[in-house]
């Protein structure tokens, strides 16, 4: 009885841990680097209490971009997308906590950046949709696959903040 409800329990604090462990990608754009905006987007993830687990600038090149933003190839602005992300250098993110993902795209605010809620990124720094100044993966999944196409393995750091059970009950 005991031992059933200990192993209960270890496998509830296995799912939160798990939860915790949810990554996305998050890319300040050329326009976000130009602007001097990288300190401003990195602050927000780091004082909400996500863990920075992979960061680096660079400027890849078109087929890269290409292949980041692949389910978007038969879209009109597709050309001046890939014009845009190429034109200098971004800095490529990996954050790690609990709902990385979907409270990512909420902190980076919508698409069009007139309809993002003062508050959020898109809603505070940035006009037009063709410069948007940030990325952020739009599930799981896609995720997982951005990550792996930005960083190598060694490249993304497995550690533990100090400030972690302060973050987390
Ligand atoms: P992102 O992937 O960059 O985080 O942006 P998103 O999910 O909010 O929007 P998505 O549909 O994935 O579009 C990718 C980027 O393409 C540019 N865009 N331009 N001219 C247009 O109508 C248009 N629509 C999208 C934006 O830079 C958008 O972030
Ligand atoms: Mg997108």
């Amino acid at each position: 009885m005991v031992a059933t409800l200990l192993h209960i329990l270890v496998g509830f604090s296995k799912m939160a841990d798990d939860k915790r462990k949810e990554r996305t990608f998050i890319m300040v754009k050329p326009d976000g680097v130009q602007r001097g905006l990288v300190g401003e987007i990195m602050k927000r993830f780091e004082a909400r209490g996500y863990k920075l687990v992979g960061c680096k600038m660079c400027q890849p090149g078109a087929e890269h971009l290409k292949e980041h933003y692949v389910d978007l190839k038969s879209k009109p602005f597709f050309p001046g997308l890939i014009e845009y992300m190429t034109s200098g250098p971004v800095v490529a993110m990996a954050w790690e906590g609990t709902d990385a993902v979907k409270q990512g795209r909420k902190m980076l605010g919508e698409t069009k950046p007139l309809e993002s809620q003062p508050g959020t990124i898109r809603g505070d720094f940035c006009i037009d949709v063709g410069r948007n100044i940030c990325h952020g993966s739009d599930g799981v999944e896609s995720a997982k696959k951005e990550i792996a196409h930005w960083f190598k393995e060694g490249e993304l750091m497995s550690w533990t903040p100090c400030e972690f059970n302060w973050v987390y009950e």
